[in-house]
């Protein structure tokens, strides 16, 4: 056992420590856990920024739709959306088509999209997604 190598450890703690100060420092905030999944399963379509595609994809950041849908989330994201819809004044009428999702992405998903573009203070659970998905259409 190489002796020296016990003395370096408090130091590389310190050393994360240190990064994650000025990760925190630099962005404002941690990154959310589901924005990972939003930018592998959502960005394509509804935007980096969730600022959407002119009238062909709506925005997700700070619209009146999701807000006012917020329970029918699970249900859009899961198995999709086809109507004709309004979202900040502006009509959209493209299908979206379920997206292959699991319970517990799901959840990080709509946790991350509540704080980061809906700036609500709500935090669902996995039993909360679960049980909307019971009423899915
Ligand atoms: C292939 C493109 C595409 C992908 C990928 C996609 N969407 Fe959509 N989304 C759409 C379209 C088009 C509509 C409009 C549907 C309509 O008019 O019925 C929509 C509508 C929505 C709505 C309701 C309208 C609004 O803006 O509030 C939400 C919420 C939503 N999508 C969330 C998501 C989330 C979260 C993901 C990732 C898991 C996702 N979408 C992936 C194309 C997409």
């Amino acid at each position: 056992m190489k002796k020296w190598l016990n003395y370096l450890a408090p130091f590389s703690i310190v050393g994360l420590i240190a990064i994650f100060i000025w990760n925190v420092a630099t962005h404002g905030q941690i990154d959310h856990p589901g924005k990972f999944t939003y930018e592998k399963k959502c960005a394509g379509c509804h935007g980096d920024k969730g600022e959407g595609i002119e009238t062909l994809i709506p925005p997700l950041y700070a619209v009146d739709f999701a807000i006012q849908n917020f329970d029918s989330l699970p249900c859009i994201i899961k198995k999709g959306i086809n109507r004709t819809i309004v979202v900040n004044g502006i009509t959209y009428e493209q299908p979206m088509y379920g997206v292959e999702i699991s319970q517990v992405e799901l959840t990080n998903l709509i946790n991350f999209m509540a704080r980061d573009f809906f700036s609500l203070e709500r935090e669902v659970s996995s039993d909360w997604v679960k049980e909307q998905l019971k009423s899915c259409k």
